[in-house]
């Protein structure tokens, strides 16, 4: 048995996880990953809902798919198309009407069903498509296999899914469901694995991440802080960090970590949406542009040279003029390393799809051009500032040109360097040379050996004492 595999992945790194995780649970049935979709056995868009664009590309994907499924029948064979993902979960019965080319459509938590529902559609004689977007009850992280691959040198890790916040502008909740934390044990265990196959920085993810409350050996209920602190204590594990967190979860646990664990890179994503107070309390953010700019203080006071990313929301309903000079004022204020804008998209089914005072078109490209100019020239002189410095670079990949690694700063930004393969998955010493708008050259001086774990959490030595 040796079919291939395409999976192609939109959206967040929960989406590379699962992209991940669905390889794992088709290799025992003989599917091995390739690289494109040409000739593939099978073919799986793992889809996201967030934005309509995003909805919209799976259509035309599947489009461009329908050639390559004729010519591998042509051939004599058989290319399955599955849709997975939020997409999937939102729209499964509306795929299978516009797209009779799919086999089968699951969402995010089924896909551990992938092995039956594959066998299922192959024995059936009809071409009609399967669909399978329950929410089961039983978790699909049960029945997953071990990794089947090396993850390489920088992996996610889901510790959490779900989201019970309820922003009057996302579909998570409906997509992704209620929020669900795997045991710290489970957590463990996969993280030594990624660490034993040779994986040297992990990242945590979850669509609420830092409402993370997963069930401990010890009875208890561990918080993201605690958990993170334990997994510092793995050996060979460099570097630790997570993502996406809400600001009302950044408890005082996660914010003492950042000062406490070496191996916590000194970067975070934590949306602010926007800058002004009407327009959070509308989208229900439960936090004010105050509580946030708090928030970001104690984390500096713990982590002086935390670097930080967001992501803004543009031309929510009832946004206005003033409201949006807010989010201009709150961002020249805190600085912000990196982050991600969006001109707002109505989701159906969610709150604000149907609030009065949707913004013009026109007005939310004006505000996305100005809000973009501006985090763009934070993140240049953010990029600039490091020229100079010497910083620690988990070599990831290779580059587009002959004879060049990149990888990650501890800030998260993407450096060039001129490198032996040999240093591929290592982490090295860099001088930064040239700080440019998206990422940094730099020289290597070296490579560095690895860390000895972190000791004990500060929780364990309180119940020593
Ligand atoms: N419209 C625009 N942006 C959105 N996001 C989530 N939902 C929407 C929407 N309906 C953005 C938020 C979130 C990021 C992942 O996507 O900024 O943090
Ligand atoms: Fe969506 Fe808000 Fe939950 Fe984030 S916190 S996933 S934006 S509902």
């Amino acid at each position: 048995m040796n079919k291939t595999l395409f999976i192609k992945t939109y959206g967040c790194q929960m989406n590379v996880y699962d992209s991940a995780r669905m390889a794992d649970v088709l290799a025992p049935l003989g599917y091995r990953p390739v690289d494109s979709p040409q000739g593939a056995d099978m073919v799986i868009l793992n889809t996201c809902h967030i934005r309509e664009k995003a909805a919209e590309k799976v259509f035309s994907e599947l489009g461009r798919l329908k050639r390559f499924q004729r010519e591998k029948a042509s051939s004599g064979g058989r290319m399955l198309i599955g849709v997975a993902g939020c997409v999937g979960q939102a729209e499964g019965s509306e795929i299978l009407r516009r797209a009779p080319q799919v086999d089968l459509v699951l969402g995010p938590q089924t896909y551990h069903r992938l092995p039956e529902l594959v066998a299922r559609v192959l024995r059936s004689g009809s071409r009609a498509g399967l669909l399978d977007t329950e929410f089961p009850v039983e978790s699909k992280f049960d029945h997953l296999p071990e990794e089947a691959a090396p993850r390489g040198p920088a992996a996610f890790l889901s510790v959490q899914e779900g989201c019970d916040k309820f922003c009057t502008f996302c579909v998570v909740p409906y997509t992704r469901g209620a929020e669900f934390s795997r045991p710290v044990a489970e957590v463990v265990a996969e993280a030594e694995r990624l660490v034993a196959a040779g994986t040297a920085e992990i990242t945590l993810v979850g669509q609420n991440v830092n409402a993370y409350h997963g069930a401990a050996p010890d009875g208890a209920s561990w918080g993201l802080g605690r958990l993170l602190c334990r997994l510092a204590q793995i050996d060979g594990l460099e570097r630790l960090r997570y993502t996406t967190s809400h600001p009302r979860d950044m408890d005082d646990e996660l914010i003492a970590a950042h000062g406490e664990l070496d191996k916590l890179m000194p970067y975070l994503h934590l949306p602010l949406q926007s800058g002004a107070d009407p327009v959070l309390n509308a989208m229900n953010r439960r936090h004010t542009a105050d509580d946030y700019r708090r928030i970001v203080e104690r984390l500096r006071a713990a982590r002086p040279d935390l670097a930080l990313s967001s992501d803004f929301i543009v031309g929510f309903p009832g946004e206005t003029d003033r409201d949006f000079a807010e989010t201009l004022r709150l961002v020249a204020e805190i600085g912000f390393a990196q982050a991600y804008c969006f001109k707002y998209s109505p989701r159906p089914g969610t709150p604000a799809a149907v609030s009065a005072g949707q913004v013009p078109e026109a007005v939310k490209a004006d505000r996305l051009a100005a809000l973009q100019s501006l985090l763009s020239a934070q993140q240049l002189a953010f990029n600039r500032g490091c020229e100079g410095r010497t910083m620690s670079v988990l070599l990831e990949r290779t580059g587009r040109r002959s004879g060049q690694l990149v990888g990650r700063s501890p800030y998260m930004q993407a450096v060039h360097v001129a490198a032996p393969r040999r240093l591929l998955g290592r982490i090295a010493a860099v001088r930064m040379d040239r700080g440019l708008a998206n990422s940094l050259a730099g020289t290597i001086l070296g490579e560095l050996p690895g860390t000895s774990s972190s000791g004990s959490c500060p929780a364990d030595r309180e119940a020593v004492a």
